[in-house]
């Protein structure tokens, strides 16, 4: 019984996904703890929306200082309520400045990653309703290496790697580049330098690890651009507000608009990669190692 109605959905769901456009998908990840990586989806997720892009943020990260957190908004049901079944996905998205739509993860990503086949499809059918007007779905994922940092970017058209100038950073950078690269077979990312405090701090950040890169692995490591240390973000992380909200003239908010203009150009996926319910198929078709989860 299951199975046919499973294949009824998945049917369904593939027929609407073939009448819509691709959704870009792209996983800020980083590797190392607090090096801007839920800034950078907010801010980055805000700016794009803002270009008229219609965004869909999703919270991966476990850890505390959670998306909505930030935005200064509560959240008080997440994902994993939708995997009990209380409420649905429409139910659990808050609404955040300039309209981007956010999905709370918190325990429920987890569970995710330990679905029995047979929960998939309700869940990729539900993703791909939601996901039916959204240009960009950006992913905030946890620090370190876990199954579903590693699932989520696996799983994803891109991989923004979030890094800044510290020894630390650089070698955490590298190791998510390189357990992508050769247990996923990812081999394009997108380096975002931030808290640069020099014009050319970001492109030699580039450089630099282009350069390991091209020696040890068989990737393609792109310069997405740098946001500058900016103690106006920080202030409006204290106040939970997005930057650009809080200070629109702020360094930090000029350098998000023009981040968002040359992602908003980014070729759209194509198909069948772009769509929701691809991403949703790879991410939890990922989910059979034993690594633990971060
Ligand atoms: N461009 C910047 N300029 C100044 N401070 C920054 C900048 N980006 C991030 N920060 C500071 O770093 C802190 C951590 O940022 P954020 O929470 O976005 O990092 P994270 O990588 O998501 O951390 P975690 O790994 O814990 O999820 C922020 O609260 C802010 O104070
Ligand atoms: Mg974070």
């Amino acid at each position: 019984m299951h199975e046919v109605s499973d294949a009824r959905d998945q049917a369904a769901g593939l027929r609407r996904s073939l009448a819509r456009r691709p959704v870009k998908v792209i996983a800020v990840t980083g590797g190392k703890g607090g090096i801007g990586k839920t800034n950078v989806s907010a801010n980055l997720g805000i700016a794009l929306a803002r270009r008229g892009q219609r965004v869909l943020l999703l919270d991966a990260d476990l850890g505390l200082a959670n998306l909505d957190v930030l935005l200064g908004l509560r959240a008080t049901d997440n994902l994993s309520h939708v995997l009990d079944g209380t409420r649905t996905l429409d139910e659990i998205v808050v609404t955040g400045p300039a309209d981007v739509a956010i999905i709370p993860g918190a325990s429920g990503l987890r569970r995710l990653l330990t679905l029995e086949p047979r929960q998939h499809a309700g869940l990729v059918n539900a993703f791909s309703e939601l996901a039916r007007d959204v240009d960009v779905l950006l992913i905030d994922t946890a620090a370190g290496l876990g199954d579903a940092v590693l699932g989520f970017c696996h799983a994803a058209q891109r991989v923004m790697v979030v890094v800044c100038d510290e020894p630390p950073a650089i070698t955490d950078a590298y190791a998510l580049v390189k357990v992508l690269s050769r247990e996923f077979g990812v081999r394009n990312f997108d380096l975002l330098a931030n808290m640069t405090r020099t014009a050319g701090e970001g492109l030699r950040l580039h450089q630099k690890l282009v350069r390991v890169a091209d020696r040890f692995l068989d990737v393609q490591l792109n310069y997405a651009g740098a946001i500058p240390f900016d103690e106006q973000l920080r202030e409006a992380v204290r106040r939970q507000m997005a930057v650009s909200t809080a200070f629109p003239h702020s360094t930090a908010a000029l350098a998000f608009a023009s981040l968002a203009e040359r992602v908003a150009a980014w070729n759209p996926p194509e198909h069948p990669r772009g769509h929701i319910e691809f991403f949703m198929e790879r991410l939890l078709g990922a989910s059979t190692s034993g690594r633990k989860l971060q």
